[in-house]
């Protein structure tokens, strides 16, 4: 046995809180505000809701059923199913996406642990719009403080890595994750009794589709996979490590469910206060950072939800980072055979040395651009409108076509221990086989038209 979280995932409870602990993160309550603010409004979210239902839950099956039917890294289960083929790319996808992703998601994470720190001043809460972006402009384009934060949040990842989920992240992620809803429920509750937030409410839900363009839907598309955590193998991870009774059914439902009222949920908190505080709703990545100090600082006693609102979103930070260093790592001590804490220390340093490029993004490396965009928004872009979206586009083209059918079933059906009608499950594979490839590359297609 490799890796320590193959035994950890023995209960469904431990599955379901390891995978939807890597799928609600900062894409849900620092992302998604500004995607849809960035993108629209009402008619991205439809969009993103969209594609969850029709595109991700299949792909999710899909990348269940690789991981769990060979029990093996990325990598190393397509080279299992199909050895040496073209579909290695996707265990290629997989190891480079996680690095791309790590090195913004990192520099974000420890913008979280910055956030906790602020919010122990007590002059840190205002109402003032422009002092908080300043502050947050500030710390950003300094060229120390994000990099040190960067690296300090990397490092807690990687130690959890080390020493293995079950015991650490997993017991805590039980607990904090409802206080992390219950928080942002509250938050959302405050946003939307501002004065001013009804335009808020009409921006998320009434649709303006002549905003639809090629490029707001390969957004949404990029969103709902980074989101999901897909289309780069941290479910065929995640899924090597699920008991072959476990419903695998079950366990992406939940998961996406959950994900996806995270995103509502946090759209609802953030936006509202947007206009309610007349900020732009475009503002891009401080957006939640300038917001919702602002939420806080309307609540009785927000200081001290502010603290607790920033240490959990670092929490639901590190069960999502943790699960993209496992990819990596996964695919070392099993594909290059390297000792699990070599591999962790490699990684480290990798992305150490990245996530320090896009930390300086806002500061002294804001004029060095590649293909015209800074290194922060260069792994962002690339990884989530180009490498999860092909990624997921060859993973169901893999499972739909490459894999035997018999094997598909046999992992739908948990080994014939679950039920499943013929009609639902021929509609699966017809929607895995034709619907979710050819969509996927409609939207890749119309991107760039
Ligand atoms: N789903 C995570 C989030 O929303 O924050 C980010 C993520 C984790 C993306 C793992 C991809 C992944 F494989």
């Amino acid at each position: 046995m490799s890796t320590i979280q193959r035994d950890g995932f023995g209960s469904r409870f431990g599955v379901l809180v390891a995978v939807a602990g890597s799928a609600v993160g900062l894409g849900n309550l620092w992302r998604f505000p500004y995607m849809v603010g960035n993108n629209g409004g009402a008619a991205f979210i439809i969009l993103y809701l969209a594609f969850v239902i029709v595109l991700c839950l299949p792909i999710m099956f899909s990348e269940f059923i690789i991981g769990r039917r060979t029990q093996s890294n990325a990598f190393g289960a397509i080279k299992k199913l199909a050895p040496r083929s073209g579909w290695l790319t996707i265990g290629v996808i997989s190891v480079v996406a996680s690095v791309a992703i790590m090195s913004f998601y990192s520099v974000v994470g420890g913008w979280t642990l910055d956030y906790i720190i602020k919010s122990f001043s007590p002059s840190f809460l205002t109402s003032d719009s422009s002092s908080l972006a300043g502050q947050f402009s500030g710390y950003t384009s300094s060229s120390v403080m994000p990099v040190v934060t960067h690296l300090l949040f990397l490092a807690i990842s990687a130690l959890i890595v080390v020493a293995g989920v079950k015991n650490g992240i997993e017991r805590y992620s039980k607990i904090l994750m409802p206080v992390l809803f219950f928080l942002v429920l509250l938050l959302a509750i405050r946003s939307l009794t501002l004065d001013g937030a009804g335009a808020g409410v009409e921006f998320l839900f009434k649709p303006d589709f002549s905003k639809i363009t090629g490029k707001t839907a390969l957004a949404a598309l990029g969103q709902a996979f980074f989101s999901l955590s897909l289309g780069m193998g941290c479910i065929i991870t995640y899924g090597s490590y699920v008991n072959k009774k476990e419903n695998l059914f079950k366990i992406s439902f939940i998961s996406a469910f959950a994900d996806t009222g995270f995103a509502i949920l946090a759209g609802l908190a953030v936006v509202p206060a947007v206009f309610a505080f007349g900020i732009s709703p475009s503002e891009g990545p401080s957006l939640v950072f300038i917001t919702l100090p602002q939420v806080f600082a309307q609540l009785p006693f927000g200081q001290i939800i502010s603290i607790a609102f920033f240490f959990i979103l670092l929490i639901a930070a590190l069960t999502s980072a943790i699960s993209l260093l496992e990819v990596i790592v996964a695919f070392c001590t099993e594909e290059l055979k390297w000792s699990r804490k070599g591999a962790v220390i490699a990684t480290f340093l990798l992305i150490g040395f990245f996530g320090s490029l896009s930390s300086l993004s806002q500061g002294i490396l804001a004029d060095v651009k590649v293909f015209g965009k800074t290194f922060f928004d260069f792994f962002d872009y690339t990884s989530s409108n180009i490498m999860l979206p092909v990624g997921g586009l060859l993973v169901v083209l893999f499972v739909g076509w490459k894999m035997k059918v018999s094997d598909v079933y046999d992992e739908l059906t948990s080994g014939a221990t679950i039920s499943l009608k013929g009609w639902i499950f021929k509609s699966i594979l017809f929607i895995i086989k034709y619907v979710a490839p050819i969509a996927i590359l409609i939207v890749l297609i119309n991107s760039l038209l």
